[in-house]
């Protein structure tokens, strides 16, 4: 059955945890789909996983459409969400519904997600007030990495903590129907899912979140070089693809593939006739 935001709320109150991982093709999308993950997030993450990006920055509308596509061709019962890509929602509250827009008329999501708190509360009310629910994003937000400073835990110092569980009320005040919590402290995750009503999602947060999200690359194990601390590696996808790409290479070249299995066969007579001709000519 289709997932939708009554799906994920009535999760939080009834304790059922909500589980997301990302996609961002046909392909995977299906095998997410087919295991039964409650929501799929399209993030601009694609910009470093599928696009080979430093960070997420460069990612652009048509990126975002173009991946979401894919993904909402493939899943047929996650709840879909796109990432709204940097600066297709900051400049003004009319780019991010008309961006929010799109990414439902023709990405096909179900929903977006933007980064922020206090400072992005009117778009969110104008993109829910266009009837597309809302994802928020707090904490370790990646599109502000130059703000930051690094890709650095946020919230460990009280002043900015406060400022997180106020902008957690704001952004559920302002229409949002979850919110990511990304790079914070465990207790910290847990005093803001316990002060809202709609659900939290952590990625780096807390197992007292209402539902975990994790990049498939980095949870499958085919994340080259550094992942954070918060990855866990679920299974080890990237050697299992080597070693058939390794054996692939090697029976191509002794010339044990293909074999007979994977070829088509024609009648002897056809082929005698076109050898006869052959030696005819
Ligand atoms: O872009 C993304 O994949 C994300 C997750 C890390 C939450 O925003």
């Amino acid at each position: 059955m289709k997932n939708t935001v009554s799906t994920l709320l009535k999760q939080k109150q009834t304790g059922d945890k909500i589980t997301m991982l990302t996609a961002y093709d046909y392909t995977m999308a299906k095998i997410i789909d087919e295991c039964g993950v409650n929501a799929i997030l399209v993030g601009d993450s694609l910009g470093m996983v599928m696009l080979g990006y430093e960070n997420t920055l460069p990612v652009t509308m048509e990126d975002m459409i173009h991946h979401t596509k894919a993904v909402a061709r493939g899943a047929e019962n996650a709840f879909i969400v796109a990432d709204m890509p940097f600066m297709s929602y900051q400049v003004s509250v009319q780019d991010a519904v008309i961006n929010a827009g799109r990414l439902i008329k023709e990405g096909n999501a179900n929903a977006v997600k933007l980064e922020g708190g206090a400072e992005v509360c009117e778009q969110i009310r104008a993109i829910v007030n266009a009837s597309i629910p809302v994802v928020a994003h707090l904490g370790l937000t990646p599109q502000s990495v130059n703000a930051f400073g690094g890709f650095k835990v946020q919230g460990k110092s009280l002043e900015n903590a406060r400022r997180l569980i106020d902008d957690a009320l704001k952004i559920q005040e302002a229409g949002a129907c979850s919110v990511v919590l990304e790079g914070i402290p465990a207790k910290l995750a847990d005093i803001i899912t316990s002060k809202l009503n709609i659900p939290t999602i952590g990625i780096g947060a807390s197992a007292g979140c209402d539902g975990q999200v994790l990049v498939y690359q980095d949870m499958l194990g085919l994340t080259i070089g550094h992942t954070a601390k918060f990855v866990k590696k679920f299974a080890n996808a990237g050697d299992a693809m080597r070693q058939g790409i390794t054996d692939y290479i090697n029976e191509t070249k002794a010339g044990t593939f293909p074999a007979q299995e994977h070829t088509y066969s024609i009648d002897d007579d056809v082929i005698n006739e076109l050898l006869k001709e052959e030696k005819s000519e």
